[in-house]
């Protein structure tokens, strides 16, 4: 059988073939492959990571990391390109998303009959997700998480439109039961509190394993209403293969290693967390979430399961994070219709969420401010932002220097900075106290020369380009 559209085996030849896959063998699911991963994301260049005979385990059960670090490896993913560099995947993502939004509806999913992953079905009450290498990721998690990289199918029981989302998954009952940890809000979250509501369960299913496209998709902010396996569609120009859970009817991925499909309801509760997690921080406490009733598992023979644990940044997805958002938030911006804004920037040390900077033109008095107020709201920067920078167009906002020297040059903190309150925040913020709605405060800063003063505003200290190029000529070889 070929592999079929978004097989992870396919996408791990093509990283093979970059020179960007290192394999490990032997090390340990506790602790040891999360402790590898993130000396990987810390390297230069991080590679991704395939690990294989993970002690208890037969050889040939993997894992894989750091799926999407790299340029190339988030080109190739998006199919933007398969030797793009850094520069080159941010150009060749900006107008895509909105476009593929656009686009998703004219690719609905194509069911299909065969797939590898049907070549091993397993009844729910057989399940045991620990005969996978299910990793312990960090020293103070709360137990093992199969789902990071994970994609879980949810359905709008109105519309029956499907969502495709990833949520942290920790495996309960010795191997029994997983649960799903989808936050208030989220497309996700709310599919399922709308189907308890008509029905007392949730039907869903999860893939644990697939080309990094569905972790792009199924983790960031695809505007509410489209199916994420559209979305894939349109990304690919290709209707995505599904096959359909019999008991739920919802879709899976063909391409996909292992899945289960089941049902949620409220009172179907495990303990959860902590979690170590994209802020840099532990989640919270062990609190209980719902967990999966699984009906049924299917996985490939030798599966890979696609890891995507996060961290202090950089961690396994922060990279991808950062360029999706930025591109995302960049598009939103420009469908307002406000003008002049040249570039958004959702820095990775901020987890891609907590602090944007965007640059505009300035055009009008307010412009800049109202850039900063739409920015901190638009819903792909919407939930846990705690900063939003808005600098002039001569100041890139990828580059914190810059941004700090515009904070520190063109602002004045008694007029330049607002916060805005009771916005959208979570359980995962540090900040946040037990007890207390799920809120943040965010702060816009109007680090752009005052409207006003554009013309008289002191010059910048830095010679014309032009000249530089021209001294560089003259009298290069004297610095060399
Ligand atoms: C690896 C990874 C893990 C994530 N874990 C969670 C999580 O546990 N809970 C959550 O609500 N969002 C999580 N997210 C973010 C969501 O996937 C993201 O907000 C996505 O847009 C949610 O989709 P939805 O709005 O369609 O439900 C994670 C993202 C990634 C990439």
């Amino acid at each position: 059988m070929d592999e079929p559209l978004l097989s992870l085996r396919t996408h791990l030849d093509a990283v093979e073939r970059f020179g960007e896959l290192r394999h490990v063998r032997g090390a340990h699911w506790d602790l040891e492959l999360g402790g590898i991963a993130e000396l990987s994301y810390r390297l230069a260049a991080p590679p991704a990571v395939l690990f294989d005979e993970i002690p208890g385990y037969p050889a040939g059960m993997r894992v894989l990391t750091g799926s999407t670090g790299s340029p190339r490896r988030l080109g190739r993913t998006l199919r933007l390109g398969d030797d793009l560099d850094d520069a080159g995947v941010v150009a060749a993502l900006r107008g895509k998303p909105s476009r593929w939004a656009a686009a998703a509806r004219d690719f609905p999913v194509r069911p299909v009959d065969d797939a590898p992953l049907l070549a091993n079905e397993v009844p729910g009450e057989e399940v045991n997700l620990l005969e996978f290498p299910v990793p312990r990721w960090h020293e103070h998690d709360g137990g093992r998480f199969i789902g990071t990289g994970c994609f879980v199918v949810t359905s709008d029981p109105e519309t029956g439109v499907h969502n495709g989302g990833c949520y942290r998954m920790e495996v309960a009952d010795d191997g029994r039961t997983v649960t799903v940890a989808a936050v208030p809000g989220k497309h996700g979250a709310q599919n399922i509190q709308r189907w308890f509501e008509r029905e007392g369960r949730a039907p869903v299913t999860v893939s644990f394993g697939h080309d990094p496209l569905l972790l792009v998709l199924g983790g960031t902010e695809v505007p509410g209403g489209i199916s994420e396996l559209e979305y894939a569609g349109a990304v690919l120009g290709e209707r995505v293969p599904v096959v359909s859970g019999p008991d739920t009817g919802l879709p899976i991925p063909a391409g996909s290693e292992i899945a289960i499909e089941g049902w949620l309801r409220p009172d179907h509760l495990r303990d959860e967390g902590p979690f170590g997690e994209w802020t840099g921080y532990y989640s919270g406490r062990r609190r209980p979430n719902l967990a999966v009733e699984i009906t049924r598992l299917w996985h490939r023979d030798d599966p890979v399961l696609l890891g995507a644990p996060p961290g202090k940044p950089p961690h396994d997805y922060s990279y991808m994070r950062t360029v999706m958002k930025s591109a995302m938030i960049h598009d939103e911006l420009a469908a307002t219709g406000v003008p002049g804004v040249v570039k958004a920037w959702a820095h990775e040390s901020g987890g891609g969420r907590l602090f944007i900077a965007v640059s505009v033109e300035q055009r009008y008095p307010g412009h800049a401010r109202q850039v900063a107020h739409l920015a901190a709201h638009c819903p792909a920067a919407a939930y846990m932002n705690r900063y939003v920078v808005v600098v002039d167009a001569d100041i890139n906002p990828a580059d914190p220097d810059e941004v700090i020297w515009a904070m520190s040059t063109r602002s004045d903190p008694g007029q330049d900075i607002e916060v805005l309150r009771q916005t959208w925040g979570s359980r995962l913020d540090p900040l946040w106290t037990e007890g207390t709605p799920a809120r943040n405060t965010r702060a816009i800063i109007d680090a752009c020369r005052p409207f006003e003063r554009l013309g008289s505003f002191p010059r910048v200290a830095r010679s014309e380009p032009e000249f530089l190029r021209e001294i560089e000529r003259k009298w290069g070889d004297q610095l060399a």
